[in-house]
């Protein structure tokens, strides 16, 4: 028995008629025989087949079908694409590669479990962006780096494991569209860094194969500084030869026994990690260092922005952390070599449930870019608080950058259509670990689903990402779909209600990262403030205070400065505001800071009673872990609620209008 679940590749018996003609017999036309994609597509289709329609499929190649399924080589479909379309009682799903040829036959079996018609079945589909990608933050010793799931199930005491759930983990990233995954932490230290030689590649190379089965590319996170911690020259200097010569030779023996391996993903001069700036060189010149090397075996240097100073005095109003990414990397656009990418996170700071998108994201016009987001709840609930992300995802693809006079949104920026490069993505810290169900509360399971089916194909809508997975993971009763669905869709909403009001951020336990603490990091030397005294609040980012507002292009800039026409749900990002201040809503923001907190708490009752009722619909286990995490949202929401509304009455002296309860 295997200890993990299937999360949506739920194969159990599904009713929808008709269905079970189309793939009781199955032709392969014009792939390759002994292509492992093409096997694990196929082994795929018969236990989903036999599982949800109760037919053994009988599979043939290179015999032209008049009814039935056939699987086509076709190569006027775009790179990893495929077509689907039913006629007159043939189903045929075409695609020009492997990879498209796997991601329609998910859609085959998407459309089964979801007990919807393949009669009539017409789509065309290509991924948005060139990379989609996971990263895992996971260590060598197992533990994972914001990890809410459990342990690791790539590293377990500093050995690396590849067995029967590495590939249950495949089939699952591989039918979502997710085609490159790096496997362990950005913080690159001890053993990790001696992913690169002898004592791991074997292992590593078997795990790289078993991904390549799915068409996926593996890339591991570089420690900067391994010449000096693998016994090369006592420097990380990226413009000295002796440095320089140490890599060629270690990517050329990387490469001799990992043929197939991705790249490197490298968080630099970062939160303490080791970089080009301790040597006086720039962020390009170590990129470009690296990329030049791993150029010939067709490798690719992702390179993280997260570049701060996270030693600021808690006193200078002048140095802001939001600036950093941009004034790092903005100078040096189109310095990076073709095979570098920049990965940007999404906003100026750190995955907060509400922040700007980062400028620098079309902000570069010469550079590839890489949109980094957190699927991992972090700052959203640590997987214990319900937090569907597809939302924020969408909101921030959506966003205009006027990088450009058209294709200027987020989206076009990293589907490589502004700039016309193709070496462009999308990226996620992903949410999983060795807990039964991947990812601690059930719930999350739709943000891992969801993220991979965005990043493959960014027009589908937050509500039918959703849908999906309730439909496959859960059920496809009626009031589960709806009752579930509503949950998913507000549970972001609900969940910036009781924790920052209006884009401030932070004010969390600091280091953990989970419950409030509203002067936690009011303090400290982490650049995260929201400047609260007995007038107001609010990070003054105009022009007359930090001038972050000035990285945007027009009319953004103006936009953001302007207090009026500041986006309401970001004020306190960029203005320092008065607590009597009145909203659009007609309340001060005071009043609306107390009345987004009560109903934050209300919002938690209403999904727990709503949940309650599913009791008998869906899995028992199921049922009960997500019932226990709601239990503890809610203590946790409360917590939230009474502490900020505590600590603002306390500054503001304002009693509530409403004269509820503030301690
Ligand atoms: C956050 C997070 C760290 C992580 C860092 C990063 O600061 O708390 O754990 O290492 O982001 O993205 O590099």
């Amino acid at each position: 028995m295997k200890n993990w679940t299937q999360g949506w590749l739920v194969y159990g018996p599904k009713k929808v008629s008709g269905n079970d003609k189309f793939v009781e017999k199955i032709s392969v036309l014009g792939f390759d025989k002994e292509s492992i994609i093409l096997q694990n597509a196929i082994n795929e289709l018969d236990n989903g087949i036999t599982g949800m329609l109760s037919v053994k499929p009988e599979i043939v190649f290179d015999e032209q079908l008049t009814k039935g399924l056939c699987i086509t080589k076709n190569k006027e479909i775009a790179a990893e694409g495929y077509d689907i379309e039913e006629k007159e009682g043939l189903v045929t799903l075409s695609a020009s590669d492997e990879n498209g040829l796997l991601y329609g036959m998910f859609e085959l079996l998407r459309r089964i479990s979801m007990e919807k018609p393949l009669t009539g079945i017409k789509v065309s589909e290509k991924p948005s962006n060139p990379f989609r990608m996971y990263n895992h933050w996971d260590n060598m010793d197992g533990s994972i780096e914001r990890g809410y799931s459990g342990k690791s199930f790539f590293f377990e005491n500093e050995e690396v494991v590849v067995n029967e759930r590495t590939k249950d983990y495949c089939r699952l990233i591989a039918s979502v569209g997710i085609n490159a995954v790096v496997i362990n932490n950005v913080n690159v230290v001890g053993p990790a860094t001696h992913l690169i030689t002898e004592r791991y590649m074997d292992k590593v190379k078997k795990m790289t194969d078993l991904f390549a089965g799915y068409g996926i590319k593996l890339f591991l996170s570089l420690n900067f500084a391994a010449a000096i911690e693998l016994g090369g020259p006592n420097s990380a200097d990226p413009l000295d030869s002796e440095v320089i010569n140490w890599w060629e030779q270690k990517i050329a023996e990387v490469y001799a026994k990992i043929p197939n391996l991705g790249g490197f993903l490298v968080k630099a001069d970062s939160e303490g990690r080791p970089g080009p700036f301790t040597y006086g060189r720039t962020q390009a010149d170590g990129a470009n260092m690296l990329a030049d090397i791993i150029k010939p075996y067709g490798g690719i240097i992702i390179w993280r922005c997260f570049v701060y100073n996270c030693q600021q005095d808690w006193r200078d109003y002048k140095t802001d952390r939001a600036r950093a990414a941009y004034d790092n990397f903005i100078q040096m656009d189109g310095d990076y070599h073709d095979n570098v990418i920049l990965q940007i996170k999404n906003g100026p700071m750190d995955f907060q449930v509400r922040e700007p998108i980062s400028p620098l994201l079309g902000g570069l016009k010469k550079t590839n870019q890489m949109l980094e987001v957190q699927v991992a709840q972090e700052y959203t609930g640590h997987q214990i608080d319900v937090c569907y992300l597809i939302p924020m995802f969408k909101e921030i693809l959506s966003f205009k950058t006027y990088c450009a006079e058209e294709n200027d949104t987020i989206a076009d920026v990293i589907s490589g259509r502004t700039l016309g490069n193709k070496n462009t993505g999308f990226a996620a810290v992903v949410n999983t670990g060795n807990d039964k169900n991947w990812t601690g509360n059930d719930l999350a399971g739709a943000n891992f689903y969801g993220f991979g089916r965005l990043a493959y194909n960014t027009n589908l809508t937050a509500e039918k990402i959703a849908e999906e997975w309730i439909r496959q993971a859960l059920s496809n009763d009626v009031e589960v779909v709806e009752k579930v669905l509503k949950i998913l869709m507000e549970s972001r909403t609900t969940y910036e209600k009781y924790t920052t009001p209006l884009g401030i951020g932070w004010m969390v336990t600091p280091h953990v990262h989970y419950g409030p603490s509203v002067d936690g990091y009011e303090y400290s030397r982490w650049g995260t403030y929201h400047r609260a005294d007995h007038l107001g609040m609010g990070v003054d980012r105009t022009d007359k205070g930090t001038g972050y507002a000035q990285q945007y292009y027009e009319p953004n800039a103006s936009m953001y400065n302007n207090m009026e026409t500041c986006p309401e749900e970001l004020l306190l990002f960029f203005h320092h505001v008065p607590y009597t201040y009145t909203l659009k809503s007609g309340k001060t923001l005071i009043q609306h800071i107390y009345d987004t907190h009560f109903e934050g708490v209300e919002e938690v009752e209403t999904m727990i009673a709503s949940w309650a009722t599913l009791k008998d619909k869906v899995d028992e286990e199921i049922f009960a872990v997500v019932t226990e995490r709601f239990n503890r949202q809610l203590l946790n929401a409360r917590e939230w609620r009474d502490q900020v509304n505590t600590y603002f009455y306390r500054k503001s002296g304002i009693a509530d209008e409403k004269g509820r309860k503030i301690y």
